[in-house]
C-alpha cells in the first residue's frame, strides 16, 4: 500500500465524533495526529485548545512577495448510527474496488488529507511552496463551529490571507471538475410539546387530555403547503431568485431527477413546485425535520398518552436570508398554531449564513485553471451546493478574503450516511489538485 493511503487509513481510525461527549478524547487525539502530520511535512503546527474541541493551525515560513492561501477543513465527523447498516465497522476503514469506506472518508478527512499531502509533495520536491500557506483545521464543523468563531475574532491578524481554499464540497460526477460558488445557510430549532406531568393510561385519560404527539404532528404538518412551499409567513421575503444563466447551465449537467431518484432510492422526487431538483437543492430554501420522538419506542405496544414529544428542525437558507430573522418568523408561526391544551418550548441551535461568491474573479479563474489541468483538460462546471459550512461566510468577511470551494466528494459518497466512502482516485486527484492550485495561485504573484 502506498504511503498516502496508509496515512488516510490511520486518520480514519480516530472516532472523532464531535457531537458526542463520550468521544472527546478521540477528537483530541485526532487533532494531535493532524498536527504531527503537519509538522512532519515541514510546517510549523500548533494545537489551540478551545472551550470545545481543539483547532490546528500550521504555516510555512511566510515571505513577502507571495499570495497567502488559507486551507480550511475539519477533522471531526458525524455520528455513525444506525451502525447495523454499515458493511464494515465505521472506524475500521476497508478498501474494496479502489474505494475506502469509513466515517469521515469523504467528509472531510479524505479531502483535507489530500491537501496536506499535496503540500507535502511540493515541499519534498522543491523545498518550499509557491505561496504563503496557512492550514486551519477544526474539530467542530459538524456541530456548528462555535469555538472557531471566537478563535477567528481573536486571531484574525495572524490568519490574514488573500484566498481561502476549502474542499468540503462535492463534484457533480466522476472526473467532472467542479467549482462551487455558493452554499446554503442553516438555522436549527428544537420543539418540545409537554402535556400531562407523566405518561398516562390512554384508556383512562384518552379523549380528555391532549396527546403531545398528536399535537406535535399537527403543528409540524403546517410547515409546508400543498405546493411544497414553506408555509411560514414571510419565510421567502429576502430570498434572491436564481439567475437565468444558472438555470440554463444547470440543465446541461449530467445529473438530474433520474440520477437523484436512483441515488436515493425514492420512488419519486418531491419538493417545491416550479423548480428543478437541482434548483431546489442548491438555490431554494427548505424546512426539514431531522428527528422526532416521544411515547413508547420499545417492542410491542404500551397504551399511554405520553407526557412529551419533540422534534428537531432545520431550515436551509439561501442568499439573502438571515438565520436569526428566519428563526423569529418560524417561532411566531409555531406559537400561532400551538393549541392551549399543551405547553411548547422552542430551543434554537446552531446556525450559519448562506454563502455566494463570483466564481470568475482572479482566484476563481486560478482555481478553474488548476481544476482543468488536474482533470485532463476538462472544462470545470460551476455549481451551487445544498449543504452548509457555517464558518465560510465568517472566514470571508473577517479575513476579507475570497473563498474557493473545490471539493471532491461524489454524489454517492454517502456523507452523513452509513457506508460513507471515498474513491482513492479522488483522493489522489485531490493531492494533484492541491499542487496545481498552489502553483496557479502563486503564479498570480503578491497582492499586498
Ligand atoms: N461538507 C459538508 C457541507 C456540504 C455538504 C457542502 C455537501 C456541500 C455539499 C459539511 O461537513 C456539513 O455536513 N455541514 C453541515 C453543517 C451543519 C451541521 C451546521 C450540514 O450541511 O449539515
Ligand atoms: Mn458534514
Amino acid at each position: 500500500m502506498d504511503a498516502p493511503v496508509n496515512d488516510l487509513l490511520d486518520f480514519l481510525r480516530f472516532p472523532s465524533i464531535s457531537t458526542d461527549p463520550a468521544h472527546a478524547s478521540d477528537v483530541a487525539n485526532c487533532a494531535t495526529w493532524v498536527s504531527k502530520k503537519l509538522e512532519s511535512i515541514g510546517l510549523d503546527s500548533q494545537i489551540h485548545p478551545t472551550g470545545g474541541h481543539p483547532i490546528v493551525v500550521a504555516k510555512n515560513k511566510h515571505r513577502t512577495g507571495r499570495p497567502t492561501v488559507l486551507i480550511y477543513g475539519h477533522y471531526d465527523v458525524q455520528p455513525v448510527d444506525p451502525v447495523e447498516l454499515w458493511t464494515s465497522p465505521p472506524f475500521d476503514p476497508q478498501i474494496a474496488n479502489g474505494i475506502v469506506t469509513a466515517r469521515g472518508a469523504t467528509d472531510n478527512k479524505g479531502q483535507i488529507l489530500a491537501h496536506i499531502l499535496g503540500v507535502a509533495g511540493q515541499i519534498a520536491d522543491n523545498g518550499d511552496l509557491p505561496v504563503n500557506l496557512i492550514f486551519l483545521i477544526e474539530g467542530e464543523e459538524e456541530i456548528g463551529s462555535s469555538h472557531l468563531e471566537d478563535f477567528l475574532q481573536q486571531n484574525a491578524e495572524s490568519l490574514r490571507c488573500d484566498v481561502v481554499a476549502v474542499s468540503d464540497t462535492g463534484m457533480v460526477a466522476p472526473n467532472l471538475p467542479t467549482l462551487s460558488y455558493a452554499l446554503r445557510g442553516i438555522a436549527t430549532l428544537q420543539i418540545e410539546i409537554t402535556g400531562p406531568a407523566v405518561d398516562l393510561h390512554s384508556g383512562v385519560y384518552g379523549g380528555t387530555v391532549a396527546n403531545p404527539i398528536t399535537v406535535l404532528a399537527r403543528i409540524l404538518s403546517t410547515l409546508h403547503d400543498q405546493q411544497g412551499r414553506v408555509a411560514v409567513e414571510g419565510f421567502y421575503d429576502d430570498v434572491v431568485e436564481i439567475e437565468q444563466w444558472e438555470r440554463d447551465a444547470w440543465r446541461k449537467l449530467p445529473i438530474g431527477e433520474k440520477e437523484i431518484r436512483e441515488l436515493t432510492g425514492v420512488p419519486e422526487l418531491s419538493g417545491e413546485q416550479g423548480y428543478t431538483a437541482l434548483e431546489r437543492t442548491w438555490a431554494r430554501p427548505t424546512a426539514e425535520l431531522n428527528g422526532i420522538g416521544g411515547g413508547y419506542q420499545g417492542e410491542g405496544s404500551k397504551t399511554v398518552i405520553p407526557s412529551r414529544a419533540f422534534a428537531k428542525l432545520s431550515f436551509r437558507l439561501v442568499p439573502k436570508q438571515d438565520p436569526a430573522r428566519v428563526l423569529e418568523k418560524v417561532e411566531a408561526h409555531l406559537r400561532s398554531v400551538c393549541p392551549s391544551s399543551v405547553r411548547m418550548t422552542l430551543t434554537g441551535g446552531h446556525s450559519g449564513a448562506p454563502f455566494l461568491c463570483d466564481p470568475n474573479g482572479r482566484w476563481g479563474k486560478a482555481a478553474q485553471r488548476a481544476l482543468r489541468k488536474t482533470f485532463g483538460g476538462t472544462e470545470p462546471v460551476l455549481i451551487r451546493e445544498g449543504g452548509s459550512i457555517p464558518i465560510i461566510t465568517m472566514l470571508r468577511d473577517l479575513l476579507n478574503a475570497d473563498v474557493l470551494l473545490l471539493g471532491l466528494a461524489l454524489p454517492d459518497c454517502r456523507a452523513h450516511s452509513p457506508n460513507e466512502n471515498f474513491p482513492l482516485e479522488n483522493f489522489h486527484a485531490g493531492i494533484r489538485l492541491n499542487r496545481m492550485l498552489l502553483e496557479e495561485i502563486g503564479s498570480e504573484g503578491a497582492v499586498r
